[in-house]
């Protein structure tokens, strides 16, 4: 299937897979998703299959028009709808209390509450619409791979058990969207994304979780404390709006995606993030990046260094991945997922990843490449 223009056809046959029980890849304006009908638990559990998905990890339910939320969603709080007035269509999705029966259980792995996005890009709506139902999309990647930002990454996870992708060209913000919880007047962060904390923060006050900074994802694995970190904790920071981000304070647990237990993209090789340190002056910190990846070089490792386009010219590696301008970090977001999975394709065993400032997009862009390393950092004097 080809999104070639006005080719209607595309959608109608898109359209109807999804109709018949059918799995369809389609764009949107974050990544790729693996779209089925809500409704049907046989076509959500094809979805789970098809991706190797941990059943208890709930999707996003995607519509194209607000008249189909009150099918799903048994309310709706004047807090939630303020940000769906302001975000939507977009990068945000909304956890609300969900109205039983509406979708298959097993799109919200048994929880009382729903998902629900409505996507920013044109071929999604359109798709959604021609389909008439609720369609739950999960990133369509094989779990544990980065979430795909082209359709030829979609083909490369899923091809052969999926029955077909809307091209769509490349995705537009990289990232997934933002996952909050409206609760009691504030949103809750369960998962940085496309839109910023900085732009949530002019609708209502926001509620950080500590472990989307400090890396205390309930692995299941204990991890190590690195200097200069404050300890794991499982609290949460709130902002009032205009307010800067804190550093986190042990509070009580706030509301969490299910999703974020899980160990998400980790690269083949071994990857750990390279911080430049106040008071260092930038040319120490990249004679230490460059000295780390020489020694490892010596040892036998294939080399990665993921880097932006004001330093690519710094770094000797075997695979110098640059990605995005420090300058405009939206196209870092763009680029993340490519330059990881460039990685693995060319069997990078040792891969150091620069940090970006965690502002704006780059918050976002920070959560995801500390996961990826295990929120192991290269350690340096
Ligand atoms: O940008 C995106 O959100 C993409 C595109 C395709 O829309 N989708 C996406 O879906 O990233 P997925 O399945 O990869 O991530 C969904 C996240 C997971 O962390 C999941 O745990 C969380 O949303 N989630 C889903 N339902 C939830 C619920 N009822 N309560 C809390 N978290 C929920
Ligand atoms: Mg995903």
């Amino acid at each position: 299937m080809n999104d070639n223009g006005n080719d209607m056809l595309a959608y109608q046959e898109a359209a109807q897979t999804l109709r018949d029980g059918g799995l369809v890849a389609f764009p949107t304006e974050t990544v790729y998703g693996l779209g089925a009908d809500a409704r049907s638990t046989e076509a959500v559990e094809r979805i789970f299959r098809a991706k190797g998905r941990p059943s208890d990890n709930p999707l996003i339910v995607h519509i194209a028009d607000r008249a189909q939320l009150s099918a799903l969603a048994e309310s709706i709080s004047p807090l939630a709808e303020a940000l769906m007035d302001r975000f939507w269509p977009g990068p945000l999705t909304l956890v609300l209390p969900a109205r039983e029966g509406a979708v298959s259980p097993r799109v919200t792995a048994g929880l009382r509450t729903v998902a629900v996005r409505m996507p920013g890009h044109p071929a999604a709506l359109r798709l959604i619409a021609a389909a008439g139902c609720p369609v739950a999309a999960p990133s369509a990647n094989r779990s544990g791979r980065p979430s795909p930002t082209q359709a030829v990454h979609v083909l490369d996870d899923l091809g052969g058990s999926i029955d077909g992708i809307l091209d769509g060209g490349p995705a537009g913000v990289g990232l997934e969207s933002t996952v909050v919880e409206p609760l009691e007047g504030r949103i809750h962060v369960l998962r940085p994304g496309g839109i910023t904390a900085e732009q949530l923060r002019e609708v209502a006050e926001v509620v950080l979780h500590a472990s989307l900074v400090s890396g205390d994802e309930q692995q299941p694995e204990a991890e190590p404390a690195y200097e200069g970190e404050a300890p794991a904790g499982s609290g949460t920071i709130s902002t009032p709006p205009g307010a800067a981000i804190q550093p986190p304070l042990p509070a009580s647990e706030g509301p969490k995606s299910p999703g974020m237990k899980y160990r998400h993209y980790a690269p083949r090789g071994q990857m750990m993030v390279a911080e430049p340190r106040a008071g260092h002056d930038a040319g120490a910190f990249t004679a230490a990046v460059q000295a780390a990846l020489d020694t490892a070089k010596a040892r036998g490792e294939t080399t990665g260094i993921l880097t932006y386009e004001e330093h690519a010219s710094l770094y000797h590696a075997d695979i110098v991945a640059v990605c995005g301008r420090l300058a405009e970090p939206e196209t870092i977001a763009q680029g993340l997922y490519g330059a990881l999975r460039r990685f693995d394709a060319e069997g990078a065993t040792y891969i150091l990843a620069e940090t970006i400032p965690a502002k704006g997009i780059g918050f976002a862009v920070m959560n995801r490449l500390s996961k990826a390393a295990g929120h192991r950092k290269l350690e340096w004097s």
